[in-house]
């Protein structure tokens, strides 16, 4: 059961079901593995059973003479590929099977194309590899291990910390671990490589088409205008489509040497290891309070691990900066180069990670002092962002803190430990507080309104699940006058206008602001054409007098005044007008105001059941600010689907990697924890806030701020039922009692 509340003094879009609903439910929306051409052949990758070391010999030629087989490639026969491109989140991954050096576990060291898929997994079977194989770093504490600085200069510091802690009445300093965590989206990831002479159609599992598209053509030397990257539908993300890996690139390889389309699909086990994970940290975290209840001091060490020769961009201690006041501050990201397979992006992403400790850190120096943990969070509240010393853009994470106390029932809350009982159950409440990095990078749309008085809106975006179709359609309905019904919106082909990636919680601000551009600009055609047409009631008229409404422009100031768009096509003899619309992301100094991301106060109730060992999270009330909400429904799903994450991360999932071989030995659906319904509570979502200022739409993203903070609200909890502090995700059966 979701209940949303939605206070009615903001300005909230409507919660209309998704556009994209009837195709979903009805098969009709064709995911990457959908698709199908004539002629169409199969790949199945080999993957290194070993972590490091090198390949000695490989013999593929039973492979080669299997029933159905047409080629297999390895590092022997594969050509020399370029890298891909610098993206905005960071280098591309390295080129696949360019030499013979094993760096992780499940590194892609053949590719069979067959005629059936079953033909092309048989092949690989016998595909036969002798290793010669080193020593491989697994242990992200490994001291051989290559530490990486610094890795994004993001590290931060301000005041004095030892000066701080010297003047703290109290002082917690503890280690925190968080393990390696696979994305597992539902649908398997796929692509399919089409060549027509240079040029080559890809459907991927993207959650950035552009950059396949960009990557592709560099890789393989070839114009971007000879690459098209469709991803109309995706069967999740989670992050892990976030960059182009190598099956990726494999495929378009094979589909080029067989001059077949190439259809590869991996099978979940090869999910955990080609498609990124959320890497492990260890995080030593110190605060410091006075008596009174300020916050000194806090330092803030992270360690995440990171593959040989690759890049992640996992900012793990950076939130701790610009979450509260405090005058002494200082905060440290470092990287271990391990042989692991690479790590990438995850739901939240490294946030996912800090939280954890800093919102436990924060709950654990409040227990030090007596104070409540809400209060102390009030007490050093960031009325300013404090790196930038910028007000904020907006932020109402004051509200998110008492409105989301007042509808859990927080004052209930009788801070004694172990005090408060159900029966069997021990009852516990936790909470913890979120301030979600600002991300947004340029965007652009196109926008047409048609002699038929319809509107199509389209942008090379993805919608992951996540209602991108949806809200697109809203807001564009919305700004030209139009209803729903009248409203297409399009994304998931690279021919369409740029977009970026959906990811960082940032797409939704990107695109809207595109279309918001857009569809002002075709008003604006549409005042031009009848700028001096003597039958316009509108001539003359600027877009800042006009509104749009019923399909018509009128005047703000007389309504009558004005004409449909389709009597405006007509006279002129037009078929259609568009538009093209590009958003930049505000700049903080210039706008005086740190742009802000979303905030959230989650507060969770655990029951534990000392006797049977069992710990339940019976209840979750978060409150969002997320800014402009543009439909309460598909912003309410991406919190729960978020804190359905949070659970997972806190009480589940952990992918277990083998210390002798770096194998992922629980890489199946059946061995790999995540939660079940009955393992999910009741979750109330409050959206408080206003739209934010920095853009015009308002908007602030909602896809990562539910996840993060509720570990530490459920770790939270069970220190407030039980007095153990948990400081090691997840949350296992025996650090509980
Ligand atoms: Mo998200 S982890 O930026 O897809």
């Amino acid at each position: 059961m979701t209940t949303v509340e939605t206070r009615t003094d903001t300005v909230v879009g409507e919660g209309v079901d998704r556009v994209d609903a009837p195709l979903k439910v009805t098969g009709a929306a064709h995911y990457p593995n959908d698709f199908n051409y004539p002629g169409m052949v199969h790949a199945a990758l080999v993957g290194s059973t070993i972590a490091a070391g090198r390949i000695r010999s490989i013999d593929a030629s039973d492979a080669q003479s299997a029933p159905g087989v047409l080629t297999v490639i390895t590092h022997l026969t594969a050509p020399q590929l370029e890298r891909g491109p610098m993206t905005l989140l960071g280098p591309s991954p390295p080129a696949p099977m360019q030499d013979d050096r094993i760096l992780h576990y499940g590194q892609h060291i053949a590719i069979v194309v067959a005629d059936s898929p079953e033909q092309a997994r048989h092949a690989a079977s016998l595909v036969r590899v002798e290793y010669e194989p080193a020593e491989a770093l697994l242990e992200i504490e490994d001291p051989r291990a290559e530490i990486l600085e610094n890795p994004w200069g993001l590290d931060t510091e301000r005041g004095d910390v030892s000066a701080g802690f010297a003047a703290a009445d109290a002082v917690v300093d503890e280690r925190y671990t968080t393990p390696d965590n696979t994305n597992n989206p539902l649908g398997l990831f796929t692509t399919i490589a089409s060549w027509h002479g240079d040029s080559v159609t890809i459907h991927d599992s993207t959650q950035w088409p552009h950059n396949v598209r960009t990557s592709i053509a560099q890789i393989f030397q070839i114009p971007e205008s000879g690459v098209r990257v469709l991803a109309p539908f995706v069967g999740g993300g989670f992050g892990a489509g976030l960059r182009v890996w190598s099956h990726t690139i494999l495929t378009a390889l094979a589909a080029r040497e067989v001059k077949h389309p190439v259809k590869l699909v991996l099978t979940r086990p090869q999910m955990f290891t080609s498609v990124g994970h959320r890497p492990n940290s260890v995080q030593q975290i110190k605060i410091g309070a006075t008596r009174s209840g300020d916050l000194v001091a806090l330092e803030h060490h992270s360690i995440s691990s990171v593959a040989m020769e690759d890049d992640d961009y996992e900012p793990v201690a950076f939130g701790s900066a610009v979450s509260y006041t405090c005058p002494n501050v200082l905060t440290r990201d470092r990287q271990a180069r391990l042989n692991i397979p690479c790590p990438g992006s995850m739901r939240a992403p490294a946030e996912g990670q800090g939280s954890f400790a800093l919102e436990s850190a924060i709950d654990e120096v409040a227990h030090a002092i007596g104070m409540d943990p809400l209060e102390f969070r009030l007490r050093n509240y960031a009325e300013n962002h404090p790196v930038l010393g910028l007000p904020w853009s907006s932020k109402a994470l004051r509200e998110c803190y008492t409105l989301g106390a007042d509808r859990f029932g927080w004052s209930r809350r009788n801070p004694e430990i172990g005090s408060m009982r159900d029966g069997r159950w021990i009852i516990g409440y936790g909470m913890a507080g979120v301030t979600y990095p600002y991300y947004q990078v340029p965007c652009q749309a196109r926008a047409s309104l048609r002699r038929d008085g319809s509107a199509y809106v389209t942008s090379a975006a993805t919608d992951i699940g996540t209602g991108t179709y949806t809200v697109m359609t809203q807001l564009a309905a919305e700004l030209l006058g139009l209803d729903l019904g009248r409203v297409r919106f399009d994304l998931g082909d690279s021919d369409m206008p740029y977009a970026p990636q959906a990811g960082g919680s940032g797409l939704t601000g990107a695109l809207a602001n595109a279309v918001h551009v857009a569809c002002g600009n075709l008003v604006q055609e549409f005042l031009d054409i009848v700028r001096d047409d003597e039958d316009s009631p509108l001539r003359g008229a600027t877009p800042e007098t006009v509104t749009a409404s019923d399909g018509r422009l009128h005047r703000t100031d007389a309504p009558d005044q004005g004409e449909a768009y389709t009597d405006i096509l007509a006279r002129h003899g037009l078929e259609e007008l568009s538009a093209d619309g590009r958003s930049v992301p505000p700049d903080a100094q210039k706008i005086g105001m740190a742009t802000a991301g979303a905030f959230g106060a989650k507060f969770v109730e655990v029951r534990l059941d000392p006797q049977l060992g069992l710990l339940r999270v019976a209840r979750v009330v978060s409150a969002i600010d997320g800014g402009r909400i543009l439909n309460e429904k598909t912003a309410a799903s991406q919190i729960n689907g978020g804190t359905v994450g949070g659970i997972s991360q806190a009480m589940f999932e952990a992918t277990a990697t083998d210390a002798g071989t770096g194998r992922i030995a629980n890489a199946t659906f059946g061995d790999y924890l995540m939660p079940v319904n009955a393992d999910i509570p009741d979750m109330e979502v409050i959206f408080c806030g206003t739209p934010d200022r920095a853009t015009k739409v308002g908007t602030k993203g909602v896809g990562e701020v539910g996840l993060v903070g509720i570990a530490a609200a459920i770790g939270n909890a069970v220190y407030h039922a039980t007095g153990r502090r948990l400081r090691s995700l997840p949350f296992t059966i025996d650090q509980l009692f």
